[in-house]
């Protein structure tokens, strides 16, 4: 078990596409093992592995509340989505962009493609928070992030943000 480190924006890992997952073995339980470990202590209710500088295509999710009992985390390796229904906007974050929020344009439901630890194949259809989540993870894999979902302007004042946010963080180490 360790916590893994985070990358931040504008890591250029986070800019790959990430190649997908061929071995089912004990060095992947270990690193979603590790993964999950790193999301929960962020906290964060999503993360995937090129934020944590692992060019695969692996990401752990788990958006459920914490009224209830058992924590409910999605392991989704090799993730497609297949189907997707509606639409949705809502307010977004993002580890590798500590700080920064904005409201971005998704599906509300999608229908996802995946393998588990096993290399077992899989299909769940997610909405609400779950939905989003997949489908900010399923970006990452592909070297996107929610920032680059905005207008240009939002962009550009994001950026200008961004520089502050950085300075600060800067200081506080
Ligand atoms: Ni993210």
């Amino acid at each position: 078990m360790a916590l893994l480190k985070i990358r931040h924006y504008p890591d250029p890992v986070l800019k790959n596409v990430a190649a997908p997952v061929t071995a089912f073995d004990e060095t992947l339980r270990q690193l979603a093992h590790d993964m999950a470990e790193t999301m929960y202590a962020a906290p964060g209710v999503g993360l995937a592995a090129p934020q944590v500088g692992i060019s695969k295509r692996l990401t752990v999710i788990d958006c459920s509340s914490r009224e209830e009992e058992e924590a409910r985390l999605l392991v989704l390796i090799n993730p497609e989505i297949i189907d997707r229904e509606g639409e949705s906007c809502e307010e977004e974050g993002c580890l590798s962009v500590p700080e920064y929020y904005a409201k971005v344009s998704r599906s509300a439901k999608v229908k996802v493609r995946f393998q588990g630890l096993d290399g077992q194949t899989h299909t769940i259809e997610a909405q609400g928070l779950t939905a989003i989540a997949c489908q900010h993870e399923i970006d990452h894999l592909d070297g996107i992030l929610f920032v680059d979902h905005l207008s240009p302007l939002k962009r550009s004042i994001f950026r200008k943000k961004w520089k502050k946010i950085q300075e600060h963080m800067t200081e506080q180490m």
